[in-house]
């Protein structure tokens, strides 16, 4: 069985990167439809070596070109508005916006942790794919969590541009060559809320009442969402001047005492993960490591020095892959093995 897959966003940062992914792991095609905004008319991107017309997004797209399974990543008011029709038509969407993914009826789905909830798929045709913070950290988490029970999650991030989409690439690049032109001072932000080039921003989204940022929330209620679990978490998610790769430092507690060399066995026995952790040799995850790749990195795995139940490590991954475009195509390979089971 070949599938007609529709890309909402197929212009944007993920949108690109799913047609890649797609076409890199052979995923059964029998053609991309690339959807964009009214401003895209006229324009083709690029789909098994041939230019391909982007088409507008309507309700009746969906049933017109006979779309089988549509991505959703053009931010959460375009799949509000479209996602149910697209659903209506029949369509399996696989969202990457924030809009369903805390919905009861909505699967929020990273395969490694919990591929059974896609069963539920049928609710509403809909499945979301987490934020891109809470998929990487929920990946090394969910081994360690089998292996030692987690009682408390502490999670500082240093995220990437590229989760502002293209405009957030954009601007970051722009702010640098100003620097180097020396006018970096007349450079005003408008994606991020205050200048990226040369610095570290405290704020992604939103500030809540409770003086955490919409990112932070997601990161803490996206996380029990998926791994069926409670345990306290807090985050502090923080913008830092780099492309395209995602790292965190995550401190975790667990019910017993965990020695390193088990936690590392633990992760380097999970699906996608990758260990580097030879620190004496200068090796451990970084952005230049992580970026175009479909791989969860961790490293610095180390036992706290006051409480043996406590563990530090230190996670990467590229952002627009594993954060969004990747997870988005093994959901959607994961439903393809359900549907023909059936
Ligand atoms: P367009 O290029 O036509 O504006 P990014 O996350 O990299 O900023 O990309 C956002 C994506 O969402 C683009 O593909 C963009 O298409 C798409 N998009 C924005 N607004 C709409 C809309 N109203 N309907 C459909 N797609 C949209």
């Amino acid at each position: 069985k070949k599938y007609v897959v529709g890309i909402v966003g197929a212009t944007g940062a993920v949108g690109e990167e799913i047609v890649r992914v797609l076409e890199e792991v052979g995923f059964p095609l029998e053609r991309i439809v690339p959807l964009a905004s009214k401003n895209s008319i006229g324009k083709s991107i690029e789909v098994q070596g041939k230019e391909v017309a982007v088409l507008e997004t309507t309700d009746e797209v969906f049933s017109e070109q006979g779309i089988e399974i549509a991505f959703f990543s053009a931010g959460g008011s375009v799949s509000e508005r479209y996602a149910p029709s697209a659903a209506k038509s029949g369509a399996l969407v696989i969202d990457n916006t924030s809009f369903f993914r805390l919905d009861k009826d909505v699967p929020l789905v990273v395969p490694e942790v919990n591929p059974q909830d896609i069963a539920d798929f049928a609710k509403k045709n809909i499945i979301a794919n987490p934020n891109c913070s809470t998929i990487q950290m929920v990946q090394a988490l969910a081994p360690l969590h089998k292996a030692f029970g987690i009682e408390r999650v502490d999670v500082s991030t240093y995220q990437a541009v590229s989760g502002a989409g293209k405009k957030g690439m954009e601007e970051l690049v722009l702010q640098m060559q100003k620097f180097f032109a020396f006018e970096l001072d007349s450079a005003s932000p408008s994606v991020f809320p205050h200048r990226i080039a040369l610095n570290v921003i405290p704020h992604i989204d939103v500030f809540m009442e409770n003086d955490y940022t919409k990112e932070e929330m997601k990161m803490i209620k996206e996380t029990h969402k998926i791994m069926h679990a409670d345990f306290p978490i807090s985050a502090t998610c923080v913008r830092v001047p780099v492309l395209r790769s995602h790292s965190e430092s995550i401190t975790v507690r667990f019910s017993c005492e965990v020695s390193a060399k088990d936690a590392k066995d633990a992760l380097k026995s999970a699906q996608n993960i990758v260990l580097i952790d030879e620190p004496q040799n200068g090796l451990y995850p970084m952005p230049t490591i992580a970026t175009d790749t479909n791989e969860t990195y961790v490293g610095r795995v180390r036992v706290d020095n006051f409480d043996k139940k406590i563990l530090h490590f230190w996670c990467v991954a590229d952002q627009i892959r594993v954060g969004a475009a990747t997870n988005a195509v093994r959901i959607a390979q994961k439903w393809c093995e359900i549907a023909r089971g059936k």
